[in-house]
């Protein structure tokens, strides 16, 4: 995990991506993902993350490509990606390649706990490239997901400093 910006006045940046299907958040099977828009659970994060003073920035698809585009466009310009790729974390290798080739922190996440749900949604194939996963905890993922953020990268100066 490289979690070293170039400036070092500048603010963490976080990119938050959404994959497919959650633009329908809020409508979509609300007894399983619940209520909150992604608009709504987007701005649980921004609150997080401003109490903490990192910036966070938000892109939602339903298209692998476009992810990927941005899982490359944030290599050098964002210090940790959180992605909820619905449905695609569950088949996209290209997701998991493009997101082993991201220096930062990558966090996993799911409003639903998808291994108390269909078998198909037991295996994750972005799991092995992320430094930790969230599910289950709905709307308050997202900003727990921020608050892991924030803890991996003391642990990580804690070891730098440490080391000398
Ligand atoms: C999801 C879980 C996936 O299995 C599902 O396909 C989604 C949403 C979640 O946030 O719980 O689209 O990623």
């Amino acid at each position: 995990m490289n979690t070293e910006g170039g400036d070092s006045n500048r603010r963490v940046r976080i990119l938050i991506l959404s994959g497919a299907n959650l633009d329908l958040l809020g409508e979509r099977d609300p007894k399983i993902y619940g209520n909150a828009s992604l608009e709504e659970c987007i701005e649980s994060a921004r609150s997080e993350a401003y109490r903490l003073g990192f910036e966070v920035d938000h892109f939602q698809s339903n298209s692998e490509g476009d992810l990927i585009d941005a899982i490359h466009k944030a290599r050098g310009s964002c210090e940790a990606i959180v992605i909820n790729a619905g449905a695609l974390s569950h088949t996209s290798w290209a997701i998991h390649d493009a997101l082993a080739c991201f220096d930062g922190v990558v966090i996993e996440l799911h409003l639903s706990n998808p291994a108390a749900r269909e078998p198909f949604r037991h295996t994750s194939v972005i799991a092995g490239v992320a430094d930790g996963s969230i599910a289950g905890f709905g709307r308050s993922g997202y900003a727990i997901a921020i608050l892991g953020i924030n803890e991996l990268m003391k642990e990580t100066e804690r070891s730098e400093v440490g080391r000398g």
